[in-house]
């Protein structure tokens, strides 16, 4: 049966919750791993979200009719929590808030507040604050959703709208760990088109990758990487984050301009790498520039900042650096990271403790 809590409940019968499960936190992969808690808020189309509610983790009922489920409406936000000693600290999570809501605008749906969205994620990451894996071996990761719940048919917006987050352990993403990754350029297949849903988190951008990520997959590279529409000349994302490239020590990465999502690790990056006085460049990055570069790598909250060992277009391999982190990506993920973990002073003012 489904037990439910609010977070002062929550607080007082914790002891009810589940026994301790083994988990082998020096092998967390990006894998789904059941937690305690979920949070779950409901909105009608013209309401605004009012109390929402921490409930025992588990499958949630939906019409066969859902909005989410006959005509995609939905998003989807992704952050992560670190543990620093007795702490807590969850990295820049008003900035999901304000993306969520950016999306939910396209996707005609209501969204919460930011203030609730980050109160949303605080409660469910206490909730859940067993999952949180030791310093050093991963985090939490945080998975809010917004969908279309009401019931519909005929193509419109959701009577009914879930705000739900779930959260998982995780370790690195790829599996080749922090190890340089192998991409595969996409002629054929696109991502997202102008005028389209690329620049947000709709869940039908995730569905739309997966037949050329499987293909890929399945000849051994890890990702694949995306070009524009119009030209197929200009370089747009990987199915799972954001691409910089390096060349003489600038840095340049694709602009947001309406297919490209904006990530939170992709500004932070370039914020850190700018205070570290590296000259950064959003702009057209072409496939030839790529090829080119001495560095390559990719940014995103599941991600964090991965080395790209080689690139393959059209049949022609490109390698990049000797197996490790390149020179400008090392001092960027140790920068980020130390900061996200809490290693060192934020002066940024990114963290949330
Ligand atoms: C994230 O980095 O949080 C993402 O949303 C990417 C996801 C598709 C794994």
């Amino acid at each position: 049966a489904c037990v439910l809590v609010s977070y002062v409940d929550f607080v007082k019968h914790s002891n009810e919750v589940a026994e301790l499960v083994e988990i082998d936190w020096d092998n967390l992969g990006f894998g789904f791993l059941p937690t305690d808690y979920m949070y779950v808020m409901k909105c009608a189309r013209d309401g605004n979200y009012s109390k929402g509610e921490l409930q025992r983790f588990g499958n949630i009922e939906l019409s066969p009719s859902a909005g989410v489920l006959n005509y995609g409406q939905g998003l989807f936000e992704g952050l992560k929590a670190y543990r620093k000693g007795g702490n807590i600290l969850l990295f820049r999570p008003e900035e999901n808030a304000q993306r969520m809501r950016m999306g939910a605008e396209r996707m005609c749906m209501p969204s919460p507040s930011v203030e609730q969205f980050v109160e949303a994620v605080k409660a469910t990451v206490l909730a859940n604050k067993r999952w949180i894996p030791p310093p050093g071996k991963g985090s939490l990761y945080i998975r809010p959703l917004l969908m279309g719940s009401g019931a519909v048919l005929g193509v419109a917006p959701a009577p009914e709208y879930t705000f739900l987050i779930y959260v998982s352990p995780v370790g690195n993403y790829f599996k080749e760990g922090i190890a340089p990754i192998n991409l595969i350029v996409e002629h054929e297949l696109h991502r997202a088109t102008p005028g389209g849903t690329g620049g947000i988190k709709t869940i039908g951008n995730y569905a739309a990758v997966l037949k050329a990520l499987s293909a890929a997959k399945a000849k051994g590279y890890s990702d694949v990487l995306y070009l524009d529409c119009v030209h197929k000349r200009y370089l747009e994302e990987v199915s799972s984050c954001n691409i910089f490239v390096v060349k003489d020590k600038v840095i340049s990465t694709p602009a947001i301009k309406g297919t490209i999502l904006p990530g939170i690790t992709r500004k932070s990056i370039i914020d850190v790498a700018r205070s570290q006085g590296f000259q950064v460049e959003e702009r057209s990055v072409t496939v030839d520039e790529l090829l080119d570069a001495d560095e390559v790598f990719c940014t995103g909250t599941a991600v964090v900042v991965s080395p790209v060992g080689s690139i393959t277009y059209l049949g022609k391999r490109v390698s990049y650096g000797e197996g490790g982190f390149g020179a400008v990506s090392q001092q960027l993920y140790s920068v980020l990271t130390n900061l996200q973990m809490g290693l060192v002073e934020d002066t940024m003012n990114w963290t949330l403790e």
